[in-house]
């Protein structure tokens, strides 16, 4: 294996918190610049702050993964002020449709709202980095999927519209990946597993134990993987 980059400029959308938060700070801690992207700008602030404390060395750019300009922005600024992204980890994510929610009586402005974040979102800021990994010939692309996304594992009805957004997530990993293909660029989908945030408030797996496939993921060597979906850094069935 080849020694793994570093002093990478890495984005975490949805980084000021939760499982996100924990990802930069897991980052920074191996030499990479972090940009926590946030939607709010006092909160992007206040996590880059918490992480300059630390010693890592981190800023926050404000970024909405529903609202084009802010991408737009978001991708500008890291090329002017740092060069590029070499690696992007699509964490910012929503649930919003529970356990009552019905796959027979969909309400599909929950569905479009999930997509529109989870999927578009994702996809969305992939776009706006891979030119310039293109150029770099290198790149990192994660997406923070779940166990929930997976066919094979799938055996009830519940929070169809997360789960379908997610299902999508993956197959753009696969798509995306196998189009990227000995570019340098390497896509995969991590599941964090369920893991205590406000996302998922009851549940015991710790942020530092969520983060970590991300974090291996977005810090592949240039012979890893490509294309697949990880949890506890093992492949997980489809
Ligand atoms: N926790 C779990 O059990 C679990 C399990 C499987 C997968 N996941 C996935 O892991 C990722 C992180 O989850 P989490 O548990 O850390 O959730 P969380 O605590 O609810 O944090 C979600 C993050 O996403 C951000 N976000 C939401 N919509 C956004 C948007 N339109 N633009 C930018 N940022 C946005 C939030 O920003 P604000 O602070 O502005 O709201 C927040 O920073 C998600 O993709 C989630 O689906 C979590």
């Amino acid at each position: 294996m080849t020694a793994e980059p570093e002093g990478k400029v890495a984005l975490v959308t949805g980084g000021n918190r939760g499982i996100g938060l924990e990802i930069a700070r897991q980052l920074g801690a191996r030499g990479h610049h972090v940009m926590v992207g946030a939607r709010s700008k006092a909160d992007g602030e206040s996590s880059a702050n918490e992480l300059r404390a630390l010693g890592f060395r981190s800023s926050a750019v404000e970024l909405d993964v529903t609202e084009p300009d802010s991408i737009h922005r978001a991708a500008l600024t890291a090329v002017s002020e740092f060069g590029g992204i070499d690696v992007l980890v699509n964490n910012a994510g929503i649930a919003i449709d529970g356990p009552g929610h019905r796959p027979s009586e969909p309400d599909f402005d929950t569905i479009r709202r999930t997509l529109d974040t989870n999927l578009i979102g994702s996809w969305a800021c992939a776009r706006a980095v891979v030119p310039h990994m293109r150029v770099a010939g290198f790149g990192r692309i994660v997406n923070m999927s779940s166990n929930m996304a997976s066919m094979e594992l799938t055996a009830d009805e519940e929070s169809p519209a997360y789960r379908i957004s997610k299902a999508a997530l993956n197959m753009l990993t696969v798509v995306l990946a196998a189009e990227l293909r000995s570019t340098g660029i390497l896509v995969n989908a991590a599941s964090p597993g369920y893991t205590r945030t406000r996302m998922s408030p009851n549940a015991t797996r710790t942020v530092e134990v969520g983060a970590d496939t991300a974090v291996w993921l977005a810090t592949l060597p240039s012979d890893g993987p490509s294309g697949g979906y990880f949890y506890d850094r093992s492949p997980l069935p489809w």
